[in-house]
């Protein structure tokens, strides 16, 4: 049995796969694979790993139909067409769980680094610009005591509202199509319309999947409903925001600032106006990059690899309903 892995992942992962006697065939140049790359590549084996944002369609994955399981080395799956994939009966696996702690981080990181515009300072430093100090130069905003809304709660957003009620006293509100009893027991978290979580958050974060209904969600519109000293966090998929009305809403000061993992595109333009805004800080999606998430999620992939080629239910399983 082979895998072909289409791009390079931790050796944990590897690992488990040698020890399972799957032969290994792996992408390691650094550039993406053409779609017609993958699909020869994928002729020639039993399963898939992909590692990254390859778009897996109907049209590859009927000429791939063959494979016997094509699994995910992220939680995120909006690349793929899933319905599709259960049609042809391909199981479709995810990592789900284990970098939930190390995203949380990050959308930690940019909340408090974008309220006090420390990407800004240090480069302001870089280009000489520590000087005369004033008392009102360079203030940021306080987070203790604010109200923190979460698009989106489930287990990277519950993270994130834990670290900001625990260490910020910050008042936790959401919306969600369904309840989180444990956010709402633990973070006397509240389920509040989306309408209401636009006027009532100091910083809105989401943690949403990318779907259609939440592809373009923040546009001009719904930013003009936000506070006008909110800031926008958006450590998920840079598609749900709509980025130029994003950029024009920071410059008008319709909103106060901005914090991404996720942009749209990725990689975004090195000239992009966000990157000389005082109140921006962006990350190029590093949401999951730790060493230890790195190997967990390369160990639950490999995992899932293993499964689906000895016949076995995916332990990490997109769409159970193949299995039906
Ligand atoms: C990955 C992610 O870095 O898991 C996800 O959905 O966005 C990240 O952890 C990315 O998908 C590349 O594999």
């Amino acid at each position: 049995m082979k895998v072909f892995i289409s791009r390079k992942i931790p050796e944990a992962g590897l690992q488990i796969l040698r020890n399972a006697g799957i032969d290994i065939s792996e992408w390691t140049t650094k550039r993406d694979l053409t779609p017609q790359e993958l699909t020869e590549f994928c002729r020639e084996a039993d399963a898939l790993l992909s590692a990254g944002g390859n778009r897996l369609d109907r049209a590859f994955l009927e000429s791939v139909r063959h494979l016997k399981v094509i699994s995910l080395h992220s939680v995120g799956f909006d690349n793929v067409d899933v319905a599709a994939a259960t049609s042809l009966k391909i199981p479709v696996g995810n990592t789900p769980g284990v970098l939930s702690d190390a995203t949380a981080d990050i959308a930690f990181l940019l909340m408090l680094a974008t309220s006090r515009k420390a990407f800004h300072m240090h480069d302001t430093i870089q280009q000489g610009g520590w000087g005369f100090f004033e008392p009102t130069a360079n203030l940021g905003i306080d987070l203790r005591g604010k109200t923190l809304g979460v698009f989106g709660l489930g287990k990277i957003g519950f993270a994130l509202a834990k670290r900001a009620y625990s260490a910020f006293d910050m008042n936790i509100i959401y919306h969600n199509r369904g309840f989180h009893p444990a956010a709402e027991k633990q973070l006397q978290a509240r389920w509040v319309s989306f309408q209401d979580l636009l006027e009532n958050s100091d910083v809105l974060s989401v943690h949403t999947a990318l779907t259609p209904e939440t592809r373009g969600r923040f546009n001009k519109e719904v930013f003009h409903r936000m506070k006008r000293n909110a800031i926008f966090i958006n450590a998920a998929r840079g598609a749900i925001h709509n980025e130029e009305d994003l950029t024009e809403a920071l410059k008008k000061g319709i909103i106060w600032g901005a914090g991404l993992d996720v942009t749209n595109p990725e990689p975004m333009r090195r000239d992009h106006p966000l990157l000389t805004m005082a109140n921006v800080c962006i990350l190029p999606h590093i949401g999951s990059a730790t060493e230890e998430t790195r190997a967990a999620m390369s160990t639950l992939a490999a995992k899932n690899v293993v499964a689906g080629l000895q016949g076995e239910r995916l332990p990490f399983v997109v769409n159970p309903e193949v299995y039906d």
